[in-house]
């Protein structure tokens, strides 16, 4: 029997962009109920690891502005940025830095009592708003405690969205989701709603993210008819620790970290003699292969080729007021103190650029569904985002999708949800004979271990033809073999079936990554393809979207870009 739950507003997801969203909604209007679901306990929600800093002019009085921002927030996307959500970024995003101070947030502070703020990397300026090493974790907490302060938010933690459901004509009806505790299925009902899952680095095995971050949040608005926009966009960080691939934060340059090779060279001034170590993540990420390939790397115990991070030089002092963490994280993980001696890192999955395609307000194609964070693509980072402006884009679109959403409710609150019920019973048809009762003959986990081993490899920092054709290939000999098997038939907390419902995720998204990397003969941002070296902005400078057609190839198309003032120019650090 189906159970069916009610809220006036419906988010999935509680990392920031989905607590600020539920913050925002609240505070708007108290009398919405507001549902939030979430496939994990909210303080395991992966944005807890971000470390570095959220990107925000605070001292206009020093020497920063808003053009600044802007400009290089474009020039960092290799302007595929949409410029309008650029500038809407940079003048909104200080007023959220005091907000979230107003709601206790422990920024780390100057000497004169001002929020302190530090370099990162792309920046003409030092516009990292921090807290130790640990931002995301506080931030969350943050926003964590000051949902519950609110008694119109409702949480549904370790709860597994499975669909998005419309009422037949486009307008957002709800979702259907399982309960971890008890393998129920259950239905959502509600009008107005924000997708917020966050991003899907654990398509790629050397990642940064939780285990937990599979693309299920983008398959489901895909499979529903909402497009995805540029995900061929995946950034690579250039500091993950061996062997785990956990981040080593950007701030530990910001702070004067150097990156070294086997000579003992700061090679990054062969590269980026201007900004050095603190060039954008691509231009960081791509320097370091190259370093590798022309033998100037070091091997790590594990056979990897990696390069080195060098901090030794900050003392102690520093290292343990700042980077108190990723000094726990490398004695921990790497049996390195970084006081004493670099650390062993090489590029690592950090980021997806692409998304559900949204306007500059979050919208979706979808009339009352809205997305905010990494789930989405407003189009603030084009083809390559600066560090820390992930965080900002989290709590200012968080925002306004929640007021947005509250407001959409609040109109629409006497018009009755009419979910189209068939969808209703093809989904659970789909989940229950399709996958929880699967008896595939090949072990699940070594599918998606041969897949994101092979995203690691033909889906990395260069690209080519051959190695994206041999991918897709790969994918899609993986999807047609028999691996739905899920060997655990207990309904609760079975693991082993959600392993394979996110498996199911990542081999969709994953085809996808790989078709929009070969239909893109250029070289852009974080997409580089060895042949085809340069940017090309009379062919390729434009979104690419794409949509589900069932069984059928994913369809492709092109999609403008938004520009204002800004002339596409050569990037140069
Ligand atoms: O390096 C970092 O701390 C990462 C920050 C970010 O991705 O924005």
């Amino acid at each position: 029997m189906t159970d069916h739950i009610t809220h006036d507003v419906l988010i999935i997801g509680t990392g920031l962009a989905g607590l600020r969203a539920a913050i925002s909604c609240a505070m708007r209007n108290e009398k919405l109920s507001i549902g939030v679901i979430s496939k994990v306990q909210v303080m395991r929600s992966h944005s807890v690891s971000a470390e570095g800093g959220t990107a925000a002019v605070l001292f206009s009085d020093e020497g920063d502005n808003m053009e600044s921002h802007i400009y290089d927030t474009i020039r960092g996307s290799d302007f595929l940025c949409d410029q309008d959500v650029a500038e809407k970024l940079a003048h909104e995003i200080p007023k959220e830095i005091y907000q979230l101070d107003r709601w206790g947030m422990p920024w780390s502070r100057r000497k004169d009592g001002k929020i302190d703020q530090r370099k990162f990397g792309g920046y003409s300026f030092p516009r990292a708003t921090y807290a130790q090493d640990k931002v995301g974790f506080y931030e969350m907490q943050t926003l964590y405690d000051t949902c519950l302060k609110y008694d119109n938010i409702n949480f549904y933690n370790e709860w597994f969205c499975t669909s998005i459901l419309d009422d037949g004509n486009n307008n957002f009806a709800g979702a259907t989701a399982i309960e971890m505790k008890d393998g129920n299925f259950n239905v959502f009902k509600s009008n107005s709603g924000i997708i917020a899952t966050g991003g899907a680095g654990r398509l790629y095995s050397f990642s940064t993210y939780a285990y937990s971050s599979t693309p299920d949040g983008l398959d489901m608005a895909y499979r529903c008819g909402l497009a995805l926009k540029d995900m061929e966009f995946v950034q690579f960080h250039p500091t993950g620790v061996l062997p785990s691939g956990i981040l080593i934060t950007e701030g530990a340059r910001g702070e004067g970290g150097y990156l070294i090779n086997n000579l003992g060279e700061r090679f990054m001034k062969n590269y980026a003699p201007e900004k050095l170590e603190l060039a954008p993540r691509d231009v960081v990420s791509r320097s370091m292969i190259k370093e590798i390939e022309h033998g100037r790397g070091f091997k790590h115990e594990t056979g990897v080729d990696c390069l080195k991070l060098d901090l030794t030089h900050l003392g102690e002092e520093q290292i343990k007021e700042k980077l108190a963490g990723i000094r726990e994280i490398g004695i921990k993980f790497s049996g390195v103190d970084i006081i004493n001696e670099p650390i062993e890192i090489r590029p690592v999955c950090h980021y997806m650029m692409g998304g559900i395609h949204t306007n500059i307000d979050g919208q979706t194609e979808m009339n009352g569904l809205w997305s905010a964070g990494e789930a989405a693509c407003n189009s603030l980072h084009g083809a390559n985002r600066l560090g820390a402006n992930s965080t900002s884009e989290c709590l200012l679109w968080g925002n306004i999708t929640g007021r947005l959403a509250a407001d959409y409710a609040h109109k629409n609150k006497d018009k009755s949800t009419k979910i189209a019920e068939n969808l209703i019973q093809l989904e659970e048809k789909r989940i229950f004979d399709g996958i929880f009762r699967g008896r595939g003959q090949i072990n699940p986990y070594e599918v998606r271990k041969q897949f994101t081993d092979m995203m690691d490899v033909n889906a990395y920092i260069f690209r080519n033809e051959n190695d994206l054709i041999e991918a897709l290939k790969k994918v899609r000999e993986l999807r047609n073999s028999s691996w739905k098997h899920v060997n655990d038939s207990a309904k609760e907390y079975n693991t082993n079936f959600i392993n394979v419902m996110e498996i199911d995720s990542l081999l969709r998204v994953g085809e996808i990554i790989i078709g929009g990397a070969l239909n893109r003969r250029e070289s852009r941002g974080a997409h580089f393809r060895t042949d085809y070296p340069t940017r090309d902005d009379v062919n390729f400078l434009k979104h690419t979207l794409v949509y589900y057609k069932g069984d059928d190839d994913p369809q492709y198309s092109w999609h403008p870009v938004t520009l204002t003032r800004y002339v596409p120019a050569e990037r140069k650090y």
